[in-house]
């Protein structure tokens, strides 16, 4: 058992929709979020710089005392989780593109997903298609500008409707019936692309799939905090505005005990 923090950092708020799920499977834990909003988009970098970014976010997380990592950005995760967890004596949880899920109930065989450059051009994206959607057609889709238009807080303007139209089109014209969110800034997105996408086509996304894991992972290593009755206290780490994160996470953190700080 151990009362000490889970750590869960992303280039900035798009890694609270998975801070969400966590906290609500697993109410007890303490978390400590860190948004290097500073650097984003990570998606559009070298391989290089975001394996550099990631250390840098893992050793602050580290230095915090943290027990497991969540690295809650798909770039990060597709460009250096191999090397975290070679390197670091903690458990790593990475947030893959749910491309498994979508394949296993596609009816018409055809996916799309929408990621980052970063994130679709990773040898472990190309990997996880491979292996789990032998038998389906993958659309891929580069976001390219909408990481930046949602850490603007422009979830639902004008701008970022035609930019989301634009990426569709052509998966839509190909007849996907599933669409992967592969960047866990989207979900953030998820009423607009619901005005967006006919009926027929289901959105997944990978935050309650990476929640389960956390849990299980802390399950297997003797890490979950059985101390803490239910009253997680939460920190909120930010190299930008502190007050766009206090935006995407005021909901749940209304009832939690929160701090937000620079860092
Ligand atoms: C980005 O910073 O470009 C997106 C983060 C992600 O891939 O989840």
């Amino acid at each position: 058992m151990s009362a000490r923090p889970i750590g869960i950092f992303d280039s900035g708020v798009g890694g609270t929709s998975i801070w969400k799920e966590i906290q609500e499977l697993l109410p007890q834990e303490r978390t400590i979020y860190l948004a290097d909003g500073k650097n984003a988009p990570y998606g559009e970098k070298t391989k290089e710089t975001i394996l550099q970014l990631s250390i840098k976010n893992t050793e602050y997380l580290l230095q915090q005392n943290c027990k497991l990592i969540v690295v809650a950005c798909n770039t990060a995760t597709t460009n250096a989780i191999g090397y975290l967890r070679k390197t670091y004596d903690v458990p790593f949880i990475g947030i893959e593109p749910a491309i498994k899920p979508a394949a296993l109930q596609s009816a018409s065989k055809t996916i799309g997903v929408l990621a980052t450059k970063g994130t679709l051009t990773s040898s472990l994206f190309h990997s996880t298609a491979k292996d789990h959607a032998k038998n389906s057609e993958i659309i891929e889709q580069q976001g390219k500008g909408l990481v930046a238009l949602i850490e603007s807080g422009k979830l639902h303007t004008a701008e970022t409707r035609e930019l989301l139209q634009g990426y569709l089109k052509p998966m839509l014209e190909k007849g996907i019936d599933y669409l992967v969110l592969g960047c866990t800034h989207y979900p953030y997105l998820i009423p607009l692309l619901k005005e967006i996408l006919p009926s027929g086509v289901t959105i997944i996304d990978s935050g309650e799939a990476v929640a389960r894991q956390t849990k299980a992972v802390l399950k297997r290593d003797g890490l979950l905090n059985t101390l803490d009755n239910g009253d997680g206290s939460h920190q909120f780490l930010t190299n930008t505005d502190v007050a766009l994160l206090q935006h995407f996470v005021s909901e749940v953190a209304a009832t939690k005990t929160v701090d937000y700080l620079d860092f």
